[in-house]
C-alpha cells in the first residue's frame, strides 16, 4: 500500500473524556474511517467493533491497527451503520457471549461524514477538482443514485429543495438555472465541472466565501446521495434498542442539519425519560485544533447515556 496520509481524528480528547475507554469495555465505532479514535480506544484495552460502509477505508484502518499490534481486540465490519440493530444481532451479540462474556456494548461512537482521503480522492466525485467522477456513493455496490444522476436529471423544483433547504445556498435559483443550461449542452460528469459552474456563479454575483464556494453544494449532494439524515435518525433510534443502562452514545457532526437531528433526538428522548444528556450544549473544537486541523472547524459533539 502506498503511503497514506491518515485522517486526523477530530475532538479526540473530548471524546476520550466522555467515553472513558477502559480495559474490558466494548465499543462500537460506527464510522471507523482511518481508526483515529478507535486506535486510542484499543490502546486503553477496549474491545472495538469498527463499522465502515467504505471498503477502502475499512482496509486502511484494519491494516493500520494490525501494524500497531492492536488487532487482538478489534473486529472490522463492512456495513452501513443504518443496519446497526441487524449488525448487533448477527455479528456482535452472539459472538460476545462466547468471546467476551463480561457484558454488552458500553458505547457507540459516530464521527459523521467523510475522511480526508475520501474528500480528496480523484475518482469518487467528492472533490472539487475530481476530473473523473461525480458519483459520491459511499458504497457503489449497494447504492444506485449518484450525484451525477441528481445534477443531470432532477427538475428545477427538486434541485431548489435540495439547494435551499439543505445547502442553504444564497441565490440558488440563479445557480440552478446555470446548472440546467450547462447540462443541456452536455451532461455534467465530474466534480471539477460542477465546482467550476459554482465558482463562476460566485464570481459573477460577486459573492464572498471564506471556504471554497462549492463546499455547501458538494456536502449537500453527498448527504442526499447517501441518505445521511435518514440514516442518522433511524440509527439513533436503534441505539436505544440495543444498548443497556448507562451505555453512552457520542456523535460528532459537521452539518447543521445533522446536528439538529442529534439535538432533537436528545431533547425528545430525554423528555420521555429514555436517555440522559451528557453534553449541555454542543462541544466544538478549540481555536488551536481548528488551526492545526481545519476540518474540525464545523465539528459539533453531543453525547447521551441510556437510562
Ligand atoms: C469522518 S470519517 C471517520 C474518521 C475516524 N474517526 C478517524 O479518526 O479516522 C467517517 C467515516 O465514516 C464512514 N461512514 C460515513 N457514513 C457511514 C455510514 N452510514 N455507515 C458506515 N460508515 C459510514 C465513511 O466512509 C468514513 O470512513
Amino acid at each position: 500500500m502506498s503511503k497514506i496520509n491518515f485522517h486526523i481524528p477530530v475532538l479526540l480528547q473530548e471524546t476520550l473524556e466522555i467515553l472513558d475507554p477502559q480495559s474490558g469495555k466494548t465499543f462500537i465505532d460506527a464510522t471507523l474511517g482511518h481508526a483515529g479514535h478507535t486506535i486510542e480506544f484499543l490502546k486503553r484495552g477496549v474491545f472495538v467493533y469498527g463499522i465502515d460502509a467504505d471498503s477502502k477505508n475499512l482496509k486502511i484502518a484494519t491494516s493500520r491497527i494490525k501494524k500497531l499490534g492492536l488487532s487482538k481486540n478489534f473486529t472490522p465490519i463492512k456495513n452501513n451503520f443504518s443496519n446497526l440493530e441487524k449488525i448487533y444481532k448477527s455479528k456482535i451479540k452472539n459472538k460476545r457471549q462466547r468471546s467476551h462474556p463480561q457484558g454488552d456494548i458500553d458505547a457507540i461512537f459516530f464521527d459523521l461524514g467523510l475522511s480526508s482521503n475520501q474528500q480528496k480522492s480523484k475518482n469518487r466525485g467528492f472533490s472539487f477538482d475530481d476530473d473523473q467522477s461525480l458519483d459520491m456513493r459511499l458504497n457503489p455496490k449497494t447504492q444506485t443514485i449518484t450525484a451525477e444522476h441528481i445534477i443531470n436529471t432532477y427538475h428545477f423544483d427538486q434541485l431548489y429543495q435540495i439547494f435551499t433547504k439543505i445547502a442553504q445556498e444564497k441565490y440558488s435559483k440563479i445557480l440552478i438555472k446555470k446548472i440546467i443550461d450547462a447540462r443541456k449542452k452536455s451532461p455534467i460528469k465530474t466534480g471539477l465541472q460542477l465546482s467550476q459552474i459554482i465558482l463562476d456563479h460566485y464570481k459573477k454575483k460577486n459573492l464572498y466565501s471564506k471556504i471554497h464556494p462549492a463546499t455547501k453544494i458538494f456536502m449537500t449532494l453527498r448527504i442526499v446521495v447517501n441518505q445521511e439524515f435518514e440514516n442518522l435518525d433511524s440509527t439513533l433510534k436503534q441505539t436505544i434498542k440495543i444498548l443497556k443502562t448507562n451505555a453512552k452514545v457520542l456523535v460528532i457532526s459537521f452539518h447543521s442539519g445533522e446536528d439538529r437531528i442529534v439535538k432533537q433526538f436528545i431533547k425528545k428522548h430525554s423528555l420521555l425519560g429514555k436517555i440522559t444528556k451528557l453534553t449541555k450544549k454542543s462541544i466544538q473544537a478549540t481555536k488551536k485544533e481548528i488551526r492545526d486541523n481545519p476540518l474540525s472547524r464545523s465539528a459539533k459533539l453531543r453525547a447521551f447515556k441510556i437510562n
